[in-house]
């Protein structure tokens, strides 16, 4: 199996593409560890998946949290192997003049700000283990614009230069770090994104060359692949998982 045994942390793992991951992970031989803001759903990931898999509520733009959920793991199995930072919110759609500072603020603390915190608790247990592999969620709104989305957009190209750093700096330390850029994929997320107006999903589709939205497993065969050793020479890539929808 692709993760036999390996220790692996998911955050925003009680929906969507967080959940999936989770899921995939497990059958591909990992203790899962998925941590959410949202207790009820994360309870219900985890039952779900069944043995192997826990639960352990997390805000990830609380470093306190963070920190807590990295020292229970380190404790529980003496390592971690495998983390996605994947918790993220796309926030009130308004064009930046309209956008406000609180909008704005958390937006980015959530998917920037979250990010780091979890990447410096993680790569220290990394540090200690002298190996692991971290993998984090960006959008391919972190290479092309996204009009209406700016704290959204802003915070995942940021995500891009925050994952090549890491990366950068763990080259001789044992330690990878990449990410995935979804495209639009059918979760809560997007539902909500399509709510906003009747011919949202008509604009969405045909942005998308085989006019079908992707499913949150297709996304986490990526993220499995990346964390796994099967990946042992990438460190620092965007891998794309969006079928084509931001390289023309
Ligand atoms: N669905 C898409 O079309 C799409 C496209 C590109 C990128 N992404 C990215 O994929 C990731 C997952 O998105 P999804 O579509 O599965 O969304 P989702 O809303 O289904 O799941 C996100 C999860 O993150 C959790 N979360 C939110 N704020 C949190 C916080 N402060 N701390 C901890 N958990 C928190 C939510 O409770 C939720 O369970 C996000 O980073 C998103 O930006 C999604």
């Amino acid at each position: 199996m692709l993760l036999n045994d390996k220790v692996a942390l998911i955050t925003g793992g009680a929906s969507g593409i967080g959940e999936a991951t989770a899921k995939l992970f497990k059958a591909e031989g990992a203790e899962v560890v998925l941590t959410d803001v949202d207790e009820v759903a994360g309870m219900r990931v985890m039952h779900e998946i069944g043995s192997g898999a826990h639960f352990l509520q997390c805000d990830v733009t609380s470093e306190e949290q963070v920190r807590a959920v990295i020292g229970e793991i380190a404790e529980k199995y003496g390592r971690l192997d495998c983390a996605v930072n994947n918790a993220g919110v796309t926030g009130v759609p308004a064009n930046i003049e309209a956008t406000s500072l609180d909008n704005w603020m958390k937006v980015t603390q959530v998917n920037l700000t979250g990010v780091f915190l979890c990447l410096k608790h993680e790569i220290s247990q990394m540090l200690i283990q002298g190996m692991g592999s971290i993998v984090n969620v960006s959008s391919g709104a972190g290479l092309i614009a996204v009009p209406s989305m700016a704290p959204y957009c802003a915070s995942k190209h940021a995500l891009l230069g925050l994952t090549k750093t890491a990366a950068t700096e763990n080259l001789t330390r044992g330690i990878r770090v990449n990410a995935v850029l979804p495209g639009s994929t059918k979760t809560p997320l997007l539902e909500r994104t399509l709510s906003i107006s009747d011919d949202m999903e008509e604009m969405i589709l045909n942005s998308i060359p085989c006019g079908q939205f992707g499913r949150a497993e297709q996304i986490a065969e990526g993220i499995a692949w990346l964390c796994s050793d099967r990946a042992s020479f990438v460190s620092g890539a965007s891998l794309n998982i969006d079928y084509g929808t931001v390289c023309r």
